[in-house]
């Protein structure tokens, strides 16, 4: 047998080191090469130069350079992406977004991306995209007339890319992540922003780690987060404890955060109303009603009609309802009882969407509401559920939280707050298969021990196969 001297040996050991030294100089080079790169570039990605963008905070006003990765002011505050509108003819804009309205691909033929000059003005090529929105606008059929408003549309988001309004956020906030060079994305949820995440992440190759309560989400949405392959946290706690983990986790760990704190989420959420007017050709209605949660949907629906009110692209004020559940309502107290803003510690909803006591962008909101003159309401677990009835028995289908915005609206109609004959929009914020136990239940009226009877229950029928037994089943006796 051939044996390798000695010395060959030792040259060819020498030999592959340094090869192996020199690679992984060469690839520190290359990596700090393209660090540099990066920011630089960063610039251009945010399109600096053409209309200034900055971060600003809600509460003190201090501002930001985009090329930091932050959620909160110094003073706590939370921010808001903002641009220098003066730098954009409204009119020009108007007509370019008509004119990629209908494209069959590419980045601008999704519903979030159609408006970017308004929502992050980056180059085509970083944008992460599922072709999110073009969502389809209904009349409310059935549900209208329960609401006792003639003419009332909904806005299904639950017909978005993962189920829920949540990837027009999400596909702004991912974006962000890759153009500050995240590799790991992290948020907590009550289920949809985590199922929305984990498919974001996946499509772009980053890791996602989900913060949610433990047994406190539909289990649509828990299916989502673990088939798109999320790291699934369950948190001993509430969404709300879940909420303040995460922070501390992505701050000490340095992993993006993809809440709606963070104010790229708000921008593309913003998407929402645009599309909404688009497809209404610009005529704006009378009322939004929208549900409400960490009320980060809100709050980016309110700043969207703002800045098309700045620029003169819509020239009325539609006023918008936030509906919360009478169980998780910490903005509906505060707005009805005149007080400060008090967490609530104990939420409790069957719309598990929206069970959280002490939502993040409270002030956003407040101030949304504001410009508006907007208002807040809560309704009852039964309102939920028979106003859901109603929706999913119109034919268009929802899951309970999104059901707030035809339960309030009737309220609201029955206050008096709202005219039988407003032109009102309600936003479903997600799809009726996320959560079939909540339908089953109410339908099989197996929810009384959450004080919630079947109202306008279709229950199955147990029958022997029979004809005589179908005959008498579908004849009603
Ligand atoms: N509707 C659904 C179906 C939701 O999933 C949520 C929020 C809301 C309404 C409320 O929207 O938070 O912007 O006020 N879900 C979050 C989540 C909290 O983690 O999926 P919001």
């Amino acid at each position: 047998m051939c044996r390798i001297p000695d010395v060959c040996r030792f040259i060819i050991l020498k030999k592959s080191l340094i090869y192996q030294l020199s690679k992984s100089v060469l690839r520190e080079y290359i990596n700090s090469f393209k660090r540099l790169f990066n920011l630089y570039y960063r610039d251009e990605y945010f399109m600096k130069g053409i209309v200034n963008t900055w971060l600003e905070c809600v509460h003190c006003g201090k501002q930001y350079d985009l090329e930091q990765v932050r959620y909160n002011c110094e003073c706590g505050g939370i921010l808001d992406v903002k641009r220098d509108l003066s730098k954009i003819d409204g009119k020009k804009l108007k007509q370019l977004w008509e004119s990629r309205w209908g494209m069959k691909r590419g980045p601008l033929s999704s519903g979030v991306w159609r408006y970017k000059e308004l929502i992050l003005d980056v180059a085509e090529e970083y944008i992460v995209t599922r072709q999110e929105g073009n969502t389809r606008l209904y009349p409310a059929g059935k549900a209208a007339e329960y609401a006792g408003i003639r003419n009332f549309l909904l806005k299904h988001e639950g017909e978005n890319p993962t189920g829920s309004f949540k990837d027009r956020g999400m596909t702004c906030g991912a974006t962000a992540a890759k153009i500050y060079d995240a590799t790991s994305v992290a948020c907590a949820s009550t289920g949809n922003t985590s199922a929305s995440m984990a498919s974001y992440a996946a499509i772009s190759g980053m890791k996602s780690i989900i913060f949610i309560p433990e047994g406190k989400i539909a289990y649509g949405k828990l299916a989502q987060a673990l088939a798109f392959g999320g790291i699934t946290l369950q948190i001993k706690g509430n969404f709300d404890d879940a909420m303040e983990l995460v922070q501390e986790v992505c701050a000490k760990l340095n992993i993006y955060l993809l809440n709606s704190i963070n104010p790229f989420r708000i921008e593309g959420q913003k998407a929402i109303g645009y599309e909404i007017l688009q497809q209404l050709d610009w005529e704006v209605p009378d009322w939004f009603v929208i549900p409400g949660g960490n009320l980060g949907n809100n709050s980016a629906l309110s700043k969207g009609l703002q800045e098309l009110y700045e620029l003169g692209i819509i020239s009325k004020i539609p006023r918008i309802a936030v509906i919360q559940a009478e169980g998780s309502n910490p903005l509906a107290r505060m707005w009805k009882n005149k007080t400060g803003y008090i967490p609530l510690k104990n939420p409790d909803t069957i719309a598990t969407a929206i069970k959280i006591g002490n939502p993040v962008s409270w002030e956003k909101a407040m101030r949304g509401l504001e410009w508006c003159n907007g208002v807040v309401e809560d309704v009852t677990e039964q309102e939920i559920m028979d106003a859901k009835a109603m929706v999913d028995a119109a034919g268009i289908g929802a899951e309970p939280a999104s059901c707030c915005s035809v339960a309030g609206a009737k309220k609201l109609v029955d206050m008096g707050i709202i005219s039988p004959d407003a032109k009102v929009v309600g936003i479903l914020t997600g799809n009726i298969l996320k959560d079939p136990d909540a339908v089953v239940g109410y339908h099989k009226d197996t929810l009384r021990d959450m004080g919630i009877k079947g109202v306008y229950a279709n229950k199955p029928h147990v029958i022997e196969p029979t004809l005589e037994a179908v005959k008498a089943a579908i004849s009603g006796k």
